[in-house]
């Protein structure tokens, strides 16, 4: 491993460039080559092992590039198959999780929301970290279609709005002061969210935690790079266009399969 080699990141998508954005923000200088696997999203409603699969895929693919530290930029897939990715390969994995912690822990109605995938919300790994939270209220909901019309660049549309009012109405009547956004893909909410979702409710995603983290692992394990700012690599598996949106059409964005 040397300095100079990327990070590999990857999602089941588009979302996780929410992730890349907070890691080329703090690590400037660092070469990063970000995977969106489009093809197989939603991950959400897939088996524990067909995203086991799919992580490895986009692993053998980002080392095959030579990447000196994978970040899996999906909660979906970090709740089911970073146990898995650690066991079988000798890179360091950076994982992405629920940011229940802090909300809970900051939390003053002890009452907390959680928007997330179906696969998040039934991992083990997160039920392992709401039990340390007993005292705080969790109110869990399932984000149905909402990757899906992300995917598709229909962030705006009328029924993406019907949708989180639905699903965040009841959150409201239920007092939570967090909502935490559990899927990489939900930062591009924010704006729609916040049209409705009173003041006084934080909202919070582990986008910088993640970015922090790295930051750690590359200065103890391996080195960070020492060059002047490299140009982002980008690959997606399907039509290019909504992730080169996303991205303000500001980086080249290769399609190929994998
Ligand atoms: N962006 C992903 C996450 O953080 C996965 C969404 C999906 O593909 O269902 O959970």
């Amino acid at each position: 491993m040397n300095n100079n080699q990327p990070i590999g990141i990857f999602d089941s998508g588009i979302g996780g460039t929410s992730i890349w954005r907070e890691i080329h923000h703090l690590l400037p200088n660092e070469k990063t080559i970000y995977l969106a696997d489009s093809k197989n999203a939603p991950y959400g409603q897939k088996s524990k092992e067909e995203i086991i699969a799919l992580s490895m895929k986009n692993t053998d693919l980002l080392l095959e590039m030579g990447c000196k530290l994978i970040v899996v930029a999906c909660n979906t897939a970090t709740t089911n198959a970073i146990k898995e990715l650690r066991t079988k390969y000798n890179v360091p994995f950076i994982g992405i999780e629920p940011a229940i912690k802090p909300a809970a822990t900051n939390s003053k109605t002890q009452t907390i929301g959680i928007l997330a995938t179906q696969g998040t919300l039934i991992s083990e790994l997160f039920y392992n970290t709401t039990q340390k939270f007993q005292n705080t209220k969790i109110i869990e909901q399932v984000g149905h279609g909402l990757v899906q019309l992300i995917e598709n660049g229909e962030i705006n549309s009328l029924e993406m709005t019907q949708l989180l009012h639905s699903y965040l109405q009841p959150m409201i009547e239920a007092n939570i002061d967090y909502l935490v956004l559990g899927c990489s893909h939900y930062p591009y909410l924010i704006p729609q969210i916040r049209k409705f979702l009173p003041a006084n409710i934080q909202i919070i995603d582990s986008g910088e935690a993640v970015a922090r983290q790295t930051k750690n692992i590359l200065k103890d394990k391996i080195g960070l790079s020492s060059k002047e700012t490299n140009t982002p690599v980008f690959y997606t598996n399907t039509n290019p266009t909504v992730l080169k949106e996303i991205l303000e059409n500001k980086y080249e964005v290769e399609q190929r399969d994998f």
